[in-house]
């Protein structure tokens, strides 16, 4: 029997502690309110290290937390090579999040790296790393993801909607 078809996206920061633990949550609420989640495999990474098996920054779970969201159960890992194999999107939260991805990723996977905000709205902007600034910055920054992830389910709607046809043709076969 073939293994559900699904969309593989990961999204990438620094530490893994602020910005893309909220990207990964937030994607999968978006998902869930539309009935998508099955169609979707989702996760998050690090570039860095030093914070490898710590859950998110108290910020972010807050920042989640006021919009009914719980993200406390996540643990921070790094980017390793297997992941521009197996992610279709691999999304940096910044453009020097997205330029180190790309140095890192064999170069036919290449395309499969993106800046998130561009590549969901269309706008070349970032993500700005909130980890030194304040709790309004956490509450910008979740605002930021959620509309980008609004938009990138948007984006995917079409490609979800094959992925869900070919699970319904492979699961009759
Ligand atoms: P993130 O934020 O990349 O959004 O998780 C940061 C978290 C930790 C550090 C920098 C940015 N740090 O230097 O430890």
């Amino acid at each position: 029997m073939s293994k559900q078809p699904r969309i593989t996206i990961l999204f990438v920061c620094l530490g893994n502690i602020c910005r893309s633990p909220l990207a990964e949550g937030v994607f999968r609420e978006v998902l869930r309110e539309k009935g998508q989640e099955h169609l979707f495999e989702i996760d998050s990474a690090a570039l860095g290290d030093w914070h490898v098996g710590q859950p998110p920054d108290p910020r972010s779970v807050a920042a989640a937390w006021r919009h009914g969201l719980d993200i406390s159960g996540q643990k921070c890992r790094q980017v390793n090579p297997e992941d521009f194999r197996h992610f279709d999107l691999i999304f940096g939260m910044d453009r020097d999040n997205t330029r180190r991805l790309q140095h890192l990723a064999p170069p036919d996977t290449r395309g499969r790296v993106h800046l998130f905000l561009e590549y969901a709205l269309g706008r070349p902007e970032e993500v700005p790393d909130p980890y030194y600034e304040d709790e309004e910055s956490f509450e910008a920054v979740y605002r930021m993801i959620r509309e980008a992830s609004e938009a990138l389910a948007e984006r995917l709607a079409e490609r979800a909607l094959s992925v869900c046809r070919s699970g319904q043709a492979s699961s009759t076969t």
